[in-house]
């Protein structure tokens, strides 16, 4: 088994409901952050985190996510004949991004079974799992420092946020305790998905950010449906548990939930806040209005 992290697993063929209607059409990991696909962000954090090889879990009517990473010769050649130099050398640098294949998880069944679709391509070693529509700012690159803990600690590392009070009841969450050596490692005993906040373990709750070791594809080969008759990635990796070390991570950077109305609205004000171009602009604009 290699032990360097060279593969990234998006999961990307859920429905996206909480973002409908426009997701009834456009995949929700197509939607526009500012300017570009909330997908591509996360390719660019793989990347980022020297990823050699992204596998996109897709679903029925996602084509528009494997057109978006392919040469797009009518848009190319009419932008060459134009002379848009800088937007052609865009969409090329779009093309040519990184090494992607596609898997289809034929049926919606849950984040667990989206990940075990992505077996064979994976193979026997550790692999990152970037789910799409949570969109980090990093600095370094959340996955990559994640690849950092689990290339010192040798264990699969979840990333986690720590959430006060009751909201922590929207996530999976970890029991275990603060590691001593250092503040941000939590070692992980177990996971409790969406307790009610008096019964909630600790205050780390995972978010959409993996590195796992290959084992979790054969229990999840072996696990059932769980909450919402789905199969769950948390109950894999609770499964995993039981045989290896896990972390929990508490990244350093910011996530905003964008499969989600206002989470997709923050990171919208946010990232356009800091963009050369009109961040001050926008600025200005926002000082203006009468709220
Ligand atoms: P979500 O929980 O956000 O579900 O999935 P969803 O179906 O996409 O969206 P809502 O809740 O209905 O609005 C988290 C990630 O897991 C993927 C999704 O595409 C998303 O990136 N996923 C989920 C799958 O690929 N397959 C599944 O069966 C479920």
């Amino acid at each position: 088994m290699s032990s360097r992290v060279r593969t990234a697993v998006f999961p990307a063929a859920g429905l996206g409901t909480r973002f409908l209607p426009a997701t009834k059409v456009i995949p929700k990991e197509m939607l526009a952050l500012v300017d570009k696909p909330i997908l591509q962000y996360g390719v660019e954090e793989a990347i980022a985190s020297g990823i050699e090889h992204i596998i996109i879990v897709t679903g029925r009517g996602k084509g528009a996510m494997e057109d978006h990473f392919d040469i797009s010769y009518e848009l190319d050649a009419t932008l060459e004949r134009k002379g848009k130099k800088e937007l052609l050398a865009l969409s090329r640098s779009i093309s040519s991004m990184a090494r992607i294949s596609y898997v289809r998880q034929k049926e919606p069944l849950g984040l667990g079974h989206a990940v075990l679709c992505a077996k064979d391509l994976v193979g026997n070693e550790p692999f990152g799992v970037i789910l799409p529509d949570d969109v980090i700012d990093a600095q370094p690159a959340c996955l990559k420092q994640m690849i950092e803990v689990f290339e010192e600690r040798g264990g699969s590392v979840l990333a986690t946020e720590t959430v006060e009070g009751p909201a922590i009841s929207a996530y999976g969450v970890l029991a275990g305790t603060q590691d001593s050596a250092n503040e941000r490692i939590f070692n992980c005993t177990g996971m409790v998905e969406k307790p009610k906040f008096e019964e909630a373990p600790s205050k780390q709750a995972i978010v959409g950010r993996y590195v796992l070791t290959p084992r979790v594809f054969e229990l999840l080969e072996k696990t059932a449906p769980g909450a919402g008759g789905e199969i769950q990635l948390t109950d894999g990796i609770k499964a995993l548990l039981k045989e290896e070390s896990v972390f929990g991570y508490t990244f350093r950077g910011k996530r905003y939930d964008a499969g989600d109305k206002f989470g997709m609205l923050q990171a919208t004000v946010e990232f356009a806040l800091k963009r050369p171009e009109f961040g001050d602009k926008f600025r200005a604009y926002l000082k203006g209005l009468a709220l």
